[in-house]
């Protein structure tokens, strides 16, 4: 059998209600901070990356899909989305029309890297870049965002982490000031850390040796070296977080993988997720508009892992979503045919009720274990004597209550759905779930919330 390439997920229906659950809370935080969404190409010339990460980063040195196509271009699957959103903010003049852009994006993203819990090759983020301001607000508002998200969706095991990397001059004569500390220490360092100390020195910070660490913990903190600007910028984030209540670390080693970053870094860390902890990166990138061609522009952004994000919510057991159900499902006796059935579907579908019935001519008992299965609210028997008549039985399944609705004449079908649609409305006591007082509805034994520790 022909399997899913290592590193990539199918997402099954039963997947599907979290996923859109999850994107319903992404989008109402982000509209409710006036962003608006974007969807750029999934590959983008790899320039863009290249130019854009940093060709010495090793999401450009070892994880891109790359490939040539047809007509000779070099071209790959975006391994993130902030470069693909400033090409499409550069080629769109998006600037010209507001000095300030607030954009959104949920989309997939490709990374060759060695796959393991919390991390694939095929992974989706959601994220927001804010194009066209200096402004430290923009930092702080970038971290509450991220963070409101992940508390609208339960989790509470987060660490918030900051650091500043200052402006491009800083960040040079801090190089230096590791570099000079290191030196004499090099040939102690791992491997890998030996090759970071010439490429790109800051990484040695993101070593997962603790040998490493050990060396790094003495060495001088480009917190403690800023420039005015950057300095000044970071204090007002941290007042801001303050009096937003959001707890916060400084992490005078959270340097980033990608080279773009300028003055705030910030990271979202769970303890919930095993060994991949970051659930939200982000930072402030005032040069990469004008690397990759544009006005010199600052600008400010973060992304989220959403497998990670569900990941966390599931070991944090607040995974509450509600699974699939059905408003009717119809069940049909002996001696009617499909086609009535078929077409009864069709009229309830017409009035926006979520309809399911047995193409498989199965039995009665199979056809109520059916809507059972698919968590149907009530049943609709077609057939029987009171159908003969022009009425159909109608069985709430919670609590096994009955009513005769019309639903024919010698014409044809007959059906006045609003009884229907009241009674599905209608409020029928309350949840008492735990101490849930919340109020249920026709076919729930639990409210929304609490409806996933339904019986199956
Ligand atoms: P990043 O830190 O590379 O930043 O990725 C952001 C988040 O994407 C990570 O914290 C993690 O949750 C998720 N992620 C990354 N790689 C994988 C993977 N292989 N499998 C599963 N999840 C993954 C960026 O991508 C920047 N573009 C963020 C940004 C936006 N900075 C400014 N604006």
């Amino acid at each position: 059998m022909i399997k899913a390439v290592t590193g990539t997920k199918d997402l099954l229906p039963s997947d599907n209600p979290r996923w859109k659950y999850l994107e319903k809370i992404v989008d109402q935080v982000f509209t409710n901070f006036n962003y608006k969404e974007i969807r750029t190409p999934l590959f983008e010339e790899t320039e863009i990356f290249a130019r854009g990460i940093g060709e010495d980063t090793d999401v450009v040195g070892k994880e891109m899909y790359t490939f040539t196509d047809r007509s000779g271009t070099s071209l790959t699957l975006k391994p993130e989305m902030t470069a693909a959103v400033v090409r499409a903010y550069n080629e769109h003049s998006l600037g010209t029309q507001q000095p300030l852009v607030k954009l959104y994006y949920i989309s997939p993203m490709f990374r060759q890297e060695r796959p393991q819990a919390g991390r694939f090759r095929q992974f989706h983020q959601f994220g927001a870049e804010a194009i066209g301001s200096k402004s430290p607000l923009l930092d702080a508002e970038m971290i509450q965002m991220s963070y409101e998200i992940l508390k609208r969706l339960g989790l509470k095991n987060l660490t918030v982490k900051i650091n500043s990397l200052g402006l491009p001059e800083t960040r040079e004569s801090y190089k230096k000031l590791l570099k000079d500390y290191l030196k004499d220490k090099k040939e102690k360092l791992s491997e890998d850390s030996r090759k970071r100390f010439d490429k790109n020195i800051l990484r040695i910070f993101d070593s997962k040796f603790e040998s490493d660490q050990k060396i790094l913990k003495d060495a001088p903190k480009i917190i403690e070296h800023l420039d005015e600007e950057s300095k000044k910028d970071f204090e007002i984030v941290k007042v801001l977080l303050t009096k937003s209540n959001i707890p916060f670390e400084i992490d005078p080693a959270l340097v980033r993988g990608l080279d773009y970053y300028t003055k705030l870094t910030f990271e979202i860390d769970s303890g919930s997720v095993g060994a991949q902890t970051a659930l939200v990166g982000g930072g402030r990138y005032d040069l990469l508009i004008e690397n990759l061609g544009g006005k010199p522009t600052p600008a400010t952004g973060f992304a989220a892992g959403i497998e990670r994000i569900l990941l966390a919510r599931k070991n944090e057991h607040v995974d509450l979503t509600r699974t699939q159900y059905l408003d009717v499902y119809l069940i049909r006796l002996d001696e009617v045919t499909e086609k009535e059935v078929f077409q009864l579907a069709s009229f309830l579908r017409n009035e926006k009720l979520t309809v399911d019935f047995d193409y498989l001519n199965r039995s009665v008992k199979s056809q109520m274990r059916e809507a059972n299965k698919m968590n149907a609210r009530v049943t609709l028997f077609v057939g029987g004597e009171n159908y003969k008549n022009g009425s159909a039985i109608v069985k709430e399944m919670i609590l096994s209550e009955e009513r005769l609705l019309r639903i024919k004449d010698q014409t044809g079908i007959d059906f006045d759905s609003t009884e229907l649609q009241k009674w599905l409305n209608e409020e029928r006591g309350t949840c008492g779930y735990g101490t849930c007082q919340r109020t249920v509805k026709t076919g729930f034994r639990y409210c929304k919330e609490h409806d996933l520790q339904r019986p199956k």
